[in-house]
């Protein structure tokens, strides 16, 4: 039983996550990453962290579905049983959802519903909000839409930058997903409608 990273960037979410499963010794282990970004730094982060990747190019499929039926076969290669998308940028389609329905996690920088899509902590600033925050939620067919599993606050400040409120979502992003996957694979977050 082991769990899958998908992401598109940095990867500083895959690392923390990679290292306090690690760290804590969590009953499924984070055994490979996916992007869709054959450039991304995140490969290096996951060769430095000897966590198996494989990277996608979408342009190289027809389709939608044929580009995640070809995740979908190094999925059950690797014996993943778990999801979780950590920057990755773009929509979740029916073939992966159906094969890991309620099995897939996202990590959303703001407070959902607000600013859901690309560039929320740009969006909370431009909107003028005095606090905005972390939301991790399970992934349905919609756009950051799916049902929330636990949120936590980042009080915009005066003269806060998009750079400034990027790095204070980034430091609560690290600690609240590990803990919220904690407490999924221990059964103390349970997908909607109850048991797995
Ligand atoms: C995070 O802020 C996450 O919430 C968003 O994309 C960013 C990814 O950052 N979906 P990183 O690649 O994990 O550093």
């Amino acid at each position: 039983m082991s769990i899958a990273v998908f992401a598109s960037g940095d990867g500083s979410n895959f690392e923390m996550l990679v290292e306090k499963s690690r760290r804590q010794g969590w009953p499924q282990s984070i055994t490979l990453l996916i992007t869709d970004r054959p450039g991304a730094r995140v490969l290096e982060r996951a060769k430095r962290l000897e966590v198996a990747a494989v990277a996608f190019r979408p342009p190289d499929y027809e389709t939608k579905a044929a580009y995640e039926e070809a995740i979908l076969s190094v999925l059950r290669e690797h014996g993943i049983q778990r999801i979780l998308l950590a920057g990755y940028m773009r929509i979740v389609g029916p073939v992966l959802l159906g094969a890991y329905r309620w099995r897939i996690l996202n990590i959303h920088p703001s407070l959902l519903p607000a600013f859901q899509g690309k560039d929320a902590p740009e969006q909370a600033l431009d909107y003028g909000v005095r606090w905005t925050g972390v939301t991790v939620h399970w992934v349905d067919e919609g756009i950051d839409t799916g049902p929330i599993i636990d949120q936590k606050p980042v009080l915009v400040e005066p003269g806060e930058t998009v750079e400034s409120l990027r790095r204070k979502i980034q430091f609560v992003e690290h600690n609240l997903y590990p803990a919220v996957v904690r407490k999924w694979l221990t059964g103390e977050i349970l997908p909607p409608g109850g048991s797995e």
